[in-house]
């Protein structure tokens, strides 16, 4: 299999909604989220053999810090470590010291992937999903300068 990742672009849309379960499982909001997440560029597209297969948002959080506010593998993609290179490719593009993400408490694959490469759990927030707290995770990157104002 041949990975290549690169910035998304508008004429990813249509493609990007297909790889989403979240959207196939019925919330069409999601389709808002990514023409945002690429009008913006904030969107990160994985292809495999030229197709897209997965994609990323990398924007900031509500602290001003960089935040990965979606990563989503195509369901027969997953498990072949494609989420992984997505977030290396992740951590490269960001300068500044360190990345921060958030998953439910439920979502078990986001944090052994999140764990395996360094992250550390950090917080929680309830109230999000009832009943599945949003967990928030960070990892230092080793490089750039401290904390903002
Ligand atoms: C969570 C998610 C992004 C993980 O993506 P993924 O590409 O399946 O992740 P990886 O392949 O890197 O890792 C998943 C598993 O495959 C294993 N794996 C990685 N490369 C592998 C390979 N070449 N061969 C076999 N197994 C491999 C990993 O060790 C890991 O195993 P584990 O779950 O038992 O710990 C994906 O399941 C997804 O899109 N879920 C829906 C959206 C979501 O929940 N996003 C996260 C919140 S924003």
């Amino acid at each position: 299999m041949t990975i290549e990742i690169r910035p998304g672009r508008d004429s990813d849309l249509d493609a990007l909604k297909a790889v989403d379960s979240y959207l196939a499982a019925g919330h069409p909001e999601r389709a808002e989220e990514i023409a945002r997440w690429l009008r913006d560029d904030e969107a990160y597209v994985a292809l495999e053999d030229g197709q897209p297969c997965a994609y990323a948002a990398l924007g900031e959080s509500q602290f001003g810090r960089p935040f990965i506010h979606m990563l989503m593998v195509a369901e027969p993609s997953r498990g072949r470590g494609i989420g992984d290179r997505l977030v290396a490719h992740l951590e490269d593009r960001v300068e500044g010291p360190e990345l921060w993400t958030s998953t439910n408490l439920s979502n078990q694959r986001m944090q052994r992937l999140l764990a395996s490469r360094g992250y550390q759990l950090t917080g929680f927030i309830e109230n999000l999903d009832p009943g599945d707290p949003e967990l928030f995770f960070f990892k230092r990157l080793g490089r750039g300068s401290g904390a903002s104002e």
